[in-house]
């Protein structure tokens, strides 16, 4: 039983299995002192894993629970998500169509295309976000199946029922606190490329009722991923829980959490300086990195160790296969 399951015992929360969880923690080398890495690109039992699995364990079941067999998504062409979403969909009996804009293409976006071309997912190539919104309600209707609609999903997979994937890690995150694997961190930092892992994080750590802060290093400058912005998907997922029938009754503001755009850069995959130099340090602290977000937020852990509130925890959430 998942722990939301546990913890709501008499609300509807389905879920599925697709990854072995809990996450490996360890104290991190060459980060500077206390601070501690959950390695979640472990997550995922198939040929992707990292932060886009967890929230498919909930995404899948509602997509079966609206009669769907379709799921629509978007991202840029070296989509994390939209690989996830088309691996794991369909050994769970789901097609995926994918809407993709283009990017700043570098061989990570290279070999994640190629990855993506060979997923088995349904692909349309568009060069701006404009033109994908314009192409939207032809996708909708060319891929409705037995008079359903595919199962929209923003980009990200940042949904309210896709962020309880990281309600659940935050829970998973304070049972390991409780057994002493890591102290209670002070803050927790994770790159926010669409906002669903920072704000589950963020609520999750308040249902478990640790004081831990949740720091999101923003690297997409296409959508508004402000605190105001993810304290409030963290709100619509606690609308969510409430309508499943779990008793839950918290408000978060953007007084809950911090997000900072100070290591993006130009713009959202576009290399910076500290990001590469992080990408180099991967071997020697023993995660997998990626130039678009991970990287970014190692940065800003090297960057700003002397504005961090310690314990930190750092979340690898990258899982190439
Ligand atoms: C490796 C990696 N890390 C972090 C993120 C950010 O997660 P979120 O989209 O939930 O903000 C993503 C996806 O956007 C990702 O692919």
């Amino acid at each position: 039983m998942s722990r939301l399951g546990e913890l709501f015992p008499r609300a509807d929360l389905p879920s599925v299995r697709l990854g072995s969880s809990p996450t490996p923690v360890r104290q991190a080398v060459g980060l500077g002192p206390e601070v501690w890495i959950k390695d979640d690109g472990a997550f995922g039992d198939g040929a992707w894993g990292g932060n886009k699995v967890r929230k498919l364990e909930w995404i899948i079941p509602e997509a079966h629970r609206r009669g769907r067999s379709t799921l629509l998504t978007v991202g840029g062409i070296g989509t994390h998500w939209g690989l996830a979403a088309a691996l794991y969909g369909a050994d769970h009996g789901l097609r995926t169509v994918l809407g993709l804009v283009d990017q700043p293409v570098d061989d990570h976006v290279r070999d994640q295309l190629r990855r993506l071309e060979a997923s088995g997912a349904l692909i349309h190539r568009y060069r701006s976000v404009a033109r994908l919104k314009l192409a939207a309600p032809w996708l909708l209707l060319r891929y409705s199946q037995r008079g359903h609609l595919p199962y929209y999903l923003p980009a990200g997979g940042s949904s309210p029922v896709g962020t309880l994937g990281y309600v659940e890690a935050a829970l998973e995150i304070a049972d390991q606190v409780a057994a002493g694997e890591l102290p209670e961190p002070a803050t927790i930092v994770t790159a926010v490329g669409s906002g669903g892992t920072a704000a589950g994080l963020a609520l999750g750590l308040r249902l478990a009722g640790l004081s831990t802060r949740v720091l999101g290093i923003v690297v997409n400058d296409a959508f508004r991923l402000d605190a105001v912005t993810v304290a409030g998907l963290a709100n619509e997922t606690v609308e969510l829980l409430r309508d499943r029938g779990a008793e839950v009754d918290l408000r978060l503001t953007a007084d809950d959490l911090d997000t900072t755009a100070e290591w993006m850069g130009q713009t959202y995959g576009a290399p910076t300086p500290e990001g590469q130099a992080a990408l180099g340090r991967a071997a020697d602290l023993g995660l997998e990195l990626e130039p678009v977000y991970t990287a970014k937020a190692v940065a800003a852990v090297l960057g700003t160790a002397d504005r961090l509130d310690r314990p930190v925890l750092l979340l690898g959430t990258h899982g190439p296969r």
